[in-house]
């Protein structure tokens, strides 16, 4: 079982689609997936149609009494499912003041024998939460845009991933920074792309995810781009991507 926790703290870079898409992949390939929705947005929850879930990751963070294994949601389109909820925010919060706050998630993991991928989608902040996430995880993986604003945001990541290894973390590796709402027409992209190739040692996804309005359409449907639009570059991109994570595990 690897844990894998999605994270930049800009915000809309493709974290929630990442999490779900690929995981998705994964599933369709056999593998067991569960998806953690740690962000008070609840956009994961939301985006696979998961309505008033209680208990959710929230409760499991706020008392030691709900299990994480007690919120475990199915859904269609394969992975199960930890929900999020609002009151993360609340959590954050009191995490502020409590001894051992950033291990507060990894005390109340249990019951992810079962899964071969756990992946954290994290919110677009280097919080406490964000820190609990990178300190339960073995892997990180980065969706990143093609603009230069991202590159900047990107060495401010890479800083906070080192102290997370330094000071709590010491296995924690990142997995890769996938390439997201790639424009093929723009040249831009396709610059900023080079530019991080040369100036970056850690792995970059020969997979990018094209810019697709599948994408963007599905989670209206509570479905992944896989099965709302199989044949769409969206749809063939994360099967790629999953292919690629695959590779060499
Ligand atoms: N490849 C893509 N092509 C088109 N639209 C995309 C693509 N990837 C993501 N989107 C859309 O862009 C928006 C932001 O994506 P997403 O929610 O995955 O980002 P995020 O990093 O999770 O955002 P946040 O930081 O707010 O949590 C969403 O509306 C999503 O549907
Ligand atoms: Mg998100």
């Amino acid at each position: 079982m690897r844990i894998i926790t999605i994270v930049n703290q800009k915000g809309g870079t493709g974290k929630t689609t990442t999490a779900i898409n690929l995981g998705v992949a994964l599933a369709n390939k056999g593998k067991r997936v569960l998806l953690i929705d740690f962000d008070p947005q609840t956009s994961l929850t939301y985006s696979l149609g998961i309505k008033d879930a209680n208990p959710t990751i929230a409760d499991v963070m706020l008392n030691g009494k709900t299990r994480l294994i007690n919120t475990l949601t199915p859904t269609q389109e394969g992975p199960q499912v930890v929900p999020g909820s609002l009151t993360l925010a609340d959590v954050e919060l009191s995490l502020s003041t409590k001894i051992g706050r950033e291990n507060i998630l990894k005390n109340r993991l249990d019951g992810l024998e079962g899964f071969d991928f756990v992946f954290i989608d994290s919110p677009p902040s280097l919080s406490m939460l964000t820190v609990n996430a990178l300190n339960v995880s073995h892997e990180v993986l980065i969706p990143l845009q093609m603009e230069i604003l991202s590159l900047q945001g990107l060495s401010q990541l890479l800083n906070t991933i080192v102290e997370v290894k330094e000071i709590l973390n010491k296995g924690l590796k990142i997995a890769g920074i996938i390439p997201s709402m790639f424009d093929n027409r723009r040249n831009l992209s396709k610059e900023i792309l080079q530019t991080l190739k040369t100036n970056t040692k850690e792995k970059i996804f020969n997979t990018v995810i094209r810019e697709c309005v599948k994408i963007a359409e599905a989670p209206s449907f509570a479905k992944s781009v896989l099965s709302y639009a199989p044949a769409s570059n969206g749809a063939v991109d994360f099967i790629d991507l999953a292919e690629e994570f695959l590779k060499g595990r």
